[in-house]
């Protein structure tokens, strides 16, 4: 086992500040992430190859445009920046029906790449946040999940984010390596300060729907199954602020070093509100703080379709303290004020 890289550069007042690559840093949860961590008094250095992501949120930012694979730029980041101490790994290609197409193509970008920065992370005695998404769950009869709940991944993006869990867990054991996986449930809304957000033809579920038919764009809303086994029949989510989102991350580097140790150094926790959301209580939340009302289409559910699920949040509340602060509600609003930023 090698040394572990001082993770923290300096102290003030007490309070440890932490230099971290931010990989994927100018995509939607990076850049909120990277905003969360300059609040909290840490130092974000991004890596993005920007093929997805968007310039302007890198302004005033260290940011290097470079791909995650690319050992040059990597080497030169880090020869900058020798007191980076940790890296956040949001990097990736996300839009799940592309991945059914080519999956090729998001095992190459999101696995194969992945593999070499985590082996640099590891050489380099590195801690590692990675990404990872509740779509590696399996659909639940129960549909509260725990970190514990069956793993089943249903498309090859979330068979991507899998098999970098394993990877963690397998260089972790072998290596030293320490790591921690963060699943994601279903991000909404945007910086509550507006500094960044979701782009505008981001693949996001309903609320991309909602927006548009607020816009005028489209018409109704076709709701995919009414005979789901939920309170109302509609299908269930676990919504999380983004904002919720990336202060995770600050409590998950904080704590890092408590929560992955030598004996036990890989982790998994999920991130998510605790609570399900139905469609129809999403639409209804969306009318009263849009102001619009929203005409909906009873539909089937299409293939693939499940029921949904939640996540259990006491694994993140024992470990992290942490707990998401803020409402669907004020998801909503901030997507649509970020909504009408871009228009
Ligand atoms: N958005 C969601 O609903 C959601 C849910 C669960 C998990 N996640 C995970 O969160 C992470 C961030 O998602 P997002 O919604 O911000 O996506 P995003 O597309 O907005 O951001 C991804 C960023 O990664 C960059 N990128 C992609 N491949 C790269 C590479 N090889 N080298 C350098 N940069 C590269 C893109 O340019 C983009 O800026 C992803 O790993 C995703 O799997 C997202």
């Amino acid at each position: 086992m090698h040394r572990d890289r001082a993770a923290v550069i300096t102290t003030y007042g007490g309070l440890l500040i932490v230099k971290v690559l931010v990989t994927g840093g100018a995509g939607y949860i990076g850049s909120t992430i990277c905003s969360a961590l300059e609040d909290n008094g840490h130092i974000p250095v991004i890596i993005d190859s920007l093929i997805t992501g968007n310039k302007a949120f890198t302004e005033k930012k260290i940011f290097y445009q470079a791909d995650i694979s690319d050992s040059k730029a990597l080497k030169s980041i880090f020869h900058d920046h020798q007191d980076i101490g940790a890296i956040i790994h949001c990097a990736a290609l996300i839009v799940v029906p592309e991945s059914v197409q080519k999956p090729y193509r998001y095992y190459h970008e999101n696995v194969s790449k992945s593999l070499e920065l985590f082996k640099f992370a590891s050489d380099s005695g590195i801690k590692v946040i990675f990404s990872s998404t509740a779509a590696v769950y399996e659909s639940s009869a129960t549909q509260m999940v725990t970190e514990e709940s069956p793993l089943g991944p249903d498309s090859p993006y979330a068979r991507t984010k899998m098999a970098l869990e394993m990877a963690l867990l397998d260089f972790s054991i072998a290596y030293g390596m320490r790591a921690i996986s963060l699943r994601y449930f279903n991000p909404i809304g945007a910086d509550p300060k507006m500094r960044s957000g979701p782009s505008a033809d981001s693949p996001t579920h309903i609320l991309g729907k909602l927006l548009s038919i607020h816009q005028g764009e489209e018409s109704a809303f076709k709701i995919a199954g009414v005979d789901w086994p939920t309170r109302d029949g509609t299908a269930l989510r676990d919504y999380i602020h983004v904002w919720d989102l990336a202060e995770a991350h600050i409590k998950t580097l904080e704590l890092f070093d408590n929560l992955v140790t030598g004996e036990n150094p890989y982790s998994i926790i999920n991130l998510g509100s605790g609570q399900g959301t139905t469609v129809l209580e999403f639409l209804e939340a969306f009318e009263e703080v849009s102001g619009t009302e929203i005409k909906r289409i009873n539909g089937y559910a299409r293939p693939g379709d499940t029921a949904g699920a939640y996540a259990n949040g006491d694994n993140a509340w024992n470990k992290l303290a942490w707990k998401p602060r803020m409402s669907i509600e004020q998801g909503i609003a901030d997507a649509i004020k970020w909504n009408k930023k871009l228009s």
